[in-house]
């Protein structure tokens, strides 16, 4: 396989193609082919961008439709045919069945794009500037969303400082029996705490990068009633954790909590193709016009594969059937804790979001590229790299889903015999 130019040419920076050191080509559900034929069952999907699978065919054939009509691809924002059918789709098969009424801003395509919008809102919102940020979160890349990303690592990019972040416990850290909810109340209803009052709290449902650690219902719905209490802005960042990718729309609603801010990425659009959007409380969208910009906000062939995708979430096939597959992965992931348990310590994450706890980074290390080896990508989460991220496409056939949960037994098995 001829890696050569990219080691030659693309910068150092480089990570995935380190990992998984071949040249793929062709790509179809849950399967990503190498230049040379090889498949692999594909357990990162694009770290949570491609929950519907690679090439979903009821998702890319209006694309290849719209493309072959001379249709609009970049309009900026302005009005389009394709932007009208998704909010259309999105209000109807999305917002309304759940009961939510949100006005949608469209930033960057980015995920760090559109944290960097809810960010900025709701400091204009609330004429504060700090932001109440959890342990172990991650945020994106641009310099805001670092501020607010507890990784140590992370956050020293940039080379800048990165003020008005007031870092909180999320829940069960640093242990199951502190209670941060508690002490988040606390400190902002005490004028003795030295904690200014903040713009907004911003958390994810489930840490993914941050190993997969997952807010329970009641936790979720204290901090919304902690932010009502005290006017904080509630943002929520759905990025890695929602568009489906629990087995529900957003990773949230089982908690039945209604965020102020929801911030959409990733699996949004359905195909890979990137997208983002901020869904606001409508009363607190106090833009001005043209305040808020960037370039790629239009992207057209993303707004037709996103209303492809959200209409299928209004199928009860669909939504059955994806119940179905996350109660499958969950008893695959019960099985090998079961049956490692000198390689795995616990089952993280929830729905098709999940993850293995492993013993050591090494672990993680030697199974991932055993089961790279026998045609299994899978990615690492956590501050110590030790957590397996699960996160196979949430349309997977059975029959790829057991393929790939075997090639993990087989890496778990070889690491275990090797010890
Ligand atoms: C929860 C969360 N927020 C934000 C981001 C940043 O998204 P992007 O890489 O598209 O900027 C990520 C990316 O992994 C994420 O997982």
């Amino acid at each position: 396989m001829d890696i050569d130019i990219f080691e030659a040419y693309e910068s150092n920076v480089r990570r995935y193609g380190r990992s998984f050191p071949t040249v793929f080509k062709k790509s179809l559900g849950a399967t990503i082919w190498d230049e040379s034929g090889e498949p692999y069952i594909d357990f990162l999907v694009g770290s949570g961008a491609l929950n519907y699978g690679h090439n979903n065919p009821d998702i890319m054939a209006p694309a290849i439709q719209y493309l072959a009509e001379k249709s609009i691809v970049l309009s900026l924002d302005m009005y389009t045919a394709a932007k009208r059918d998704f909010i259309e789709v999105f209000v109807e098969s999305i917002l309304k069945p759940r009961g939510l009424s949100y006005k949608i801003q469209f930033p960057g395509p980015t995920g760090t794009n559109a944290n960097e919008a809810a960010l900025a809102l709701a400091r204009k919102y609330t004429g504060r500037s700090s932001v109440m940020a959890f342990t172990n979160s991650y945020h994106g890349m641009s310099l805001g969303s670092l501020a607010v990303s507890g990784s140590a690592s992370t956050r020293q990019l940039g080379g800048v400082a990165r003020h008005d972040v007031i870092r909180v416990p999320y829940e069960n850290y640093p242990n199951q029996t502190f209670d941060s909810a508690s002490y988040i109340d606390h400190v902002l209803g005490d004028p003795g705490s030295g904690i200014e009052k903040p713009a907004a709290i911003i958390l994810e449902p489930i840490q993914a990068e941050g190993g997969m650690n997952t807010a329970s219902a009641p936790w979720l719905s204290e901090i919304q009633r902690i932010c009502r209490k005290h006017d904080v802005v509630f943002i929520v960042d759905d990025i890695q954790a929602g568009s489906g990718r629990t087995g529900d729309f957003f990773s949230f609603e089982f908690a039945k909590i209604e965020p102020d801010i929801v911030c959409l990425s990733k699996s949004l659009s359905g195909s890979g193709n990137p997208l983002s959007i901020v869904l606001i409380r409508p009363d607190m969208d106090i833009w001005n016009p043209g305040e808020h910009s960037g370039t790629f906000r239009g992207n057209n062939l993303a707004f037709v594969t996103s209303a492809a995708m959200c209409t299928m979430w209004s199928d009860r096939q669909f939504t059955t059937a994806v119940e179905r597959t996350a109660v499958k992965l969950q008893e695959h992931l019960d099985r090998l804790v079961a049956k490692f348990p000198k390689c795995i310590e616990q089952k993280r994450g929830r729905g098709l979001m999940a993850g293995l706890k492993c013993r050591s980074h090494a672990v993680v290390s030697r199974v991932h590229d055993v089961a790279f080896e026998n045609g299994l990508l899978i990615e690492s989460s956590g501050p110590n790299r030790d957590v397996i991220k699960v996160l196979p496409p949430i349309t997977i056939s059975d029959g790829e889903l057991d393929h790939g949960i075997a090639i993990l037994d087989q890496a778990l098995q070889e690491k275990t015999n090797g010890d």
